[in-house]
């Protein structure tokens, strides 16, 4: 069984959006063709970012292309995220650069922008009938050392894309995971309107 979690939302949203989420079942013998892959970047570079700066780097790893390497990327996620990361063909790593490229100065908006690159690949992927989730528990230490990322930029997230899968095939209490409702606080909660804590309706 294909999992869907749709979004519930007061108002109707982009079907894209509200139909994205993070599973956990890949299927691994359906590879992501190089398109798809290059699409999956494309839409991370069309990022809007602070000064067009483009702070972000992206490391990718396809198992059907490069196994050895994939293995190794592999190995610096946490024991939890392995559990269900073995079956996604497609591995990236997102990496923010902390200084403006024009002038060396701190630029506080690298991570943001990073952040938002992403939210632009994952939306693609599922444009792309893929899924994707992405993943804080990994090494970053480790990710940074085995594939020699500089000094000066922060390895963010990892996140594992591929065909989504039976969620029959998952271990017990990783199926417990991908079975439970996705849920969001109440929007007045988070968002403000006019004043701090005043809830938008
Ligand atoms: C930066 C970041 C780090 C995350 N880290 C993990 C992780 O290590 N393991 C995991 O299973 N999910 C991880 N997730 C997925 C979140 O748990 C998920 O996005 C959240 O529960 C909302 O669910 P949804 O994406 O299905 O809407 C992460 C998501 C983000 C954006």
């Amino acid at each position: 069984m294909i999992i869907e979690k749709k979004a519930q939302t007061s108002v109707a949203i982009h079907d894209l959006i509200a139909r994205r989420w993070s599973p956990r079942a890949f299927d691994k013998s359906r590879p992501v063709e190089r398109g798809q892959v290059i699409a999956l970047l494309e839409a991370a570079r069309w990022a809007p970012s602070c000064n067009n700066d483009q702070p972000w780097c992206y490391l990718l790893w396809d198992r059907n292309r490069d196994p050895a390497s994939w293995q190794k990327a592999f190995e610096c996620l946490a024991e939890g995220n392995q559990a269900w990361v073995r079956n996604a063909p497609l591995l990236l790593a997102s990496v923010a650069g902390g200084q403006f490229a024009h002038n060396a100065k701190p630029n506080r908006w690298g991570q943001h922008d990073t952040g938002a690159a992403s939210a632009n690949l994952v939306l693609q992927a599922v444009a792309l009938g893929l899924a994707a989730h992405q993943m804080g528990g990994f090494d970053a230490d480790r990710l940074r050392e085995k594939f020699a990322i500089p000094a000066g930029y922060t390895p963010m997230a990892m996140i594992a894309v591929g065909y989504q899968a039976d969620a029959d095939n998952l271990e017990v209490e990783v199926k417990q995971r991908e079975l439970a409702p996705r849920a969001r606080k109440p929007l007045g909660e988070k968002f403000f309107e006019g004043t701090w804590g005043v809830p938008a309706a």
